[in-house]
């Protein structure tokens, strides 16, 4: 279909046992993926992935922590994210992209709705 978005996936980690030994349970970090700053997170449900800058005033969300509710919490004010929306749980309408995680054979693999050239 002509309008139809390609995804694109990038690896973050060379294996699933490679992620899970750098990103703890219940932990977020801050991930460089071309001109992309993302905050990976690490729960009981798996790992997901949304924008580091935080939209209420540009904290990175990587800096923060994430609750056993699925969030990640802004390190500056306390703004909760949810991780599969992307809706802020508190605050005016804030949003954080999401963007999916695949865990597959050869790595874990994070998508974008834009081609390639648009990350670097
Ligand atoms: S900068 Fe993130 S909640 Fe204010």
């Amino acid at each position: 279909m002509f309008f139809k978005k390609q995804i694109t996936w990038i690896k973050l980690f060379e294996s699933l046992t490679a992620a899970n030994n750098q990103i703890a349970v219940g932990s977020v970090c801050t991930m460089q993926v071309g001109k992309k700053k993302l905050c990976v997170a690490h729960t009981t449900e798996g790992f997901f992935a949304v924008n580091d800058k935080c939209p209420h005033n540009g904290a990175s969300l990587g800096n923060g922590f994430c609750t056993e509710q699925g969030s990640v919490v802004c390190p500056m004010h306390r703004y909760h994210f949810d991780l599969k929306t992307g809706r802020a749980k508190s605050g005016l309408g804030d949003y954080v992209q999401p963007y999916p995680i695949e865990i597959r054979n050869d790595g874990v693999f994070v998508g974008f709705q834009e081609t390639v050239w648009n990350l670097f």
